[in-house]
């Protein structure tokens, strides 16, 4: 099979298209022909082992000390079953299927083994595009503001960096969850934030926060660009502020008002944001959709920072037709 393979970190270019074995399956796995997966900033952290200030120490003994311990990145996937390993109670070959696959990773690949428990029925009215293109942003964002910034009807959200993959999901979910949400982002991504659900958008480059007077319940910075003495200043009185991308620094003050830590990867939250998404109550924004063939742009894309929601890897398709 086809699969996206790094053999060291650097830049895009490090990433090349090879024939590799075919995964098998074992006990309680599946392995599944991905129709789409997505090419986030986690991928292109650990391509680049370009890790959030003072936790690269801590990356590189999880992901690989001097080289990458996945040699297939790739997170989310969604596609058709395959084949199915012993013991798999819940899927048979032909099912279409969706999740996120881990640690484990290879997902940009043809075809993926991935854990039966990690696994989740795609409902037939979401595209297996929307539904791996939407789950690393989704996941992220549902977890930091339901759960960490208990996000309450009515009250007032501030997204930082509303344009990108946790961002677009971010706004969405933050309206769904019945807040008035205010959106930050450059202009040219301003009508798209306003219509993801964000009644006021900053541009940031017009209007520094730092000159911002207002006051929210809840700052979610999907970036990493609050200023310290900035991030308080914007919080109301209870207010609470979720770290998205933050440094080793950052985690150490998490605590009371401020949340951070990693989203965990939970087939509930993924149940439920497909439901969101068949319900016409969540849309995957997409940057670009692409193949195998086009995994260095697509690297590339990302670490340019400017992406405007998620990258669409369609592994079992071939430039210029399907497989
Ligand atoms: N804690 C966790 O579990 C977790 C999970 C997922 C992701 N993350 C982290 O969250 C961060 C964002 O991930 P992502 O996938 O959303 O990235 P992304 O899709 O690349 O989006 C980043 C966004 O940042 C915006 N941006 C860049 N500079 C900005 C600035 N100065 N002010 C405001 N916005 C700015 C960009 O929009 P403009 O073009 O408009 O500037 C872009 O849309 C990454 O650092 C990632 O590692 C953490």
């Amino acid at each position: 099979m086809r699969a996206a393979v790094i053999d060291r970190y650097g830049p895009p270019e490090v990433v090349r298209v090879a024939e590799v074995p075919t995964p098998e399956p074992g006990p309680r796995e599946v392995r599944v022909r991905v129709d789409a997966s997505s090419v986030t900033v986690a991928d292109a952290r650990i391509r680049a082992a370009r890790f959030p200030a003072g936790l690269g120490l801590f990356a590189r003994l999880a992901f690989g000390v001097r080289a990458p311990r996945r040699a297939i990145l790739g997170s989310t996937f969604a596609g058709v079953v395959d084949a199915a390993g012993p013991d798999v109670v819940r899927f048979q070959p032909g099912d279409r299927v969706c999740g996120m696959a881990g640690s484990r990773m290879g997902t940009h690949a043809e075809l993926a083994v991935v854990a039966e428990s990690a696994t989740v029925p795609l409902p037939a009215d979401v595209s297996a595009p929307d539904a791996a293109g939407m789950l690393f942003g989704g996941t992220t964002a549902l977890f930091f503001l339901r759960d960490q910034a208990r996000v309450r009807a009515g009250e007032s959200v501030l997204v930082v960096g509303a344009s990108g993959a946790v961002g677009t999901n971010a706004v969405q979910l933050a309206r769904h969850l019945g807040a008035r949400v205010t959106g930050v982002t450059r202009a040219a991504n301003t009508d798209l934030v306003r219509g993801l659900g964000a009644e006021r958008v900053i541009d940031y480059e017009q209007s520094p926060l730092s000159a911002l007077a207002d006051r929210f319940d809840v700052v979610i910075d999907t970036v990493g660009i609050l200023h310290p003495s900035d991030r308080r200043r914007l919080l109301t009185e209870g207010g609470r502020l979720a770290l998205v991308a933050g440094s080793l620094r950052d985690l150490l003050g998490v605590r009371g008002q401020v949340v951070g830590g990693a989203a965990p990867e939970r087939t509930a939250d993924v149940t439920e944001l497909l439901a969101l998404v068949a319900g016409g109550d969540l849309v995957c924004v997409t940057d670009r959709t692409v193949t195998l063939d086009d995994i260095v742009d697509a690297h590339r894309r990302v670490d340019s920072g400017r992406k405007v929601g998620n990258i669409v890897l369609t592994p079992a398709a071939r430039s210029g037709g399907d497989a």
